[in-house]
C-alpha cells in the first residue's frame, strides 16, 4: 500500500491534470467550485500518493466553509481524485479515512461533500438536506452529505453553506 503522504506546492500541477482526466475540464462549473473560489484549501487536510518517481496518483483536498445564519464552521470534502490506472487499489478509501482523521485529530466538527452516496455512506456520512442544510445552487438532495466528526456538532446548525467568515468579509473591506 503506498503511504498517504502531505500536499506539497509543487504537486499542484499534476494534481490539477489528474482532476481534468477524472472529472473533466468543465469540472470547475459545479456548484462546490463556487465555494472554493478565492477561497484557500485547508493546507493541513490535503494529502497525495505518490510513486517511486514522485507521480501523483492520487489526491485529496479540503475546503473551508460556513453553515446558516451563526455561520457555524465546517469542513467541505473534496475532490478526491485517484488515477484510473490505481483505482480500486484502496487509495481513494485510505486518503478519505486518513483526512478525516487529521480532521477529527486537528479540532474540525462538521464535514460536508457532494458525492456519491454508496462511496461515502461507510464512512458515516448522512444526508445533509434532511438535516436542515442547503447548498447555493442546485445539487442532487442525496449527493449532498454531512458528518459530525464531534459528537453533537450538527445540533442548531441549519441553513445554507457559504464561504468562511473570513474570507466574505476580506472581500467585503476589499
Ligand atoms: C471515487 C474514487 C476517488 C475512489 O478511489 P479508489 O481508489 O478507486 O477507491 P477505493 O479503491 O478506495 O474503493 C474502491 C471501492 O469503492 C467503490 N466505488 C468507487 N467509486 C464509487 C462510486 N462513485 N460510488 C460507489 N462506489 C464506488 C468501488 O466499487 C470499490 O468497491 P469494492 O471495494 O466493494 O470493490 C476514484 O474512483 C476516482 O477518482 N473516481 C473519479 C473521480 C470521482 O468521481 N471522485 C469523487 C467521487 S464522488
Amino acid at each position: 500500500m503506498y503511504p498517504i503522504l502531505p500536499e506539497r506546492p509543487s504537486d499542484a500541477a499534476q494534481i490539477d491534470t489528474l482532476l481534468d482526466l477524472t472529472f473533466g475540464s468543465d469540472r470547475t462549473r459545479k456548484t462546490v467550485y463556487r465555494l472554493r473560489e478565492n477561497v484557500a484549501h485547508v493546507k493541513a487536510l490535503a494529502f497525495v500518493v505518490r510513486d517511486e518517481d514522485g507521480v501523483v496518483l492520487g489526491s485529496i483536498r479540503y475546503w473551508p466553509v460556513a453553515i446558516g445564519e451563526q455561520a457555524a464552521p465546517a469542513i467541505m470534502l473534496g475532490p478526491v481524485t485517484v488515477h484510473p490506472d490505481y483505482q480500486g487499489q484502496g487509495i481513494g478509501r485510505a486518503l478519505i479515512r486518513h483526512s478525516l482523521y487529521t480532521a477529527t485529530r486537528l479540532g474540525h466538527g462538521l464535514c460536508i461533500l457532494v458525492g456519491d452516496k454508496p462511496y461515502y455512506e461507510p464512512f458515516g456520512f448522512v444526508g445533509a438536506a434532511d438535516r436542515g442544510l442547503e447548498m447555493p445552487g442546485w445539487v442532487e438532495r442525496e449527493r449532498f452529505q454531512v458528518m459530525e466528526l464531534a459528537a453533537g456538532a450538527l445540533q442548531g446548525v441549519s441553513g445554507m453553506v457559504g464561504k468562511p467568515v473570513k474570507t466574505s468579509r476580506k472581500k467585503a473591506a476589499a
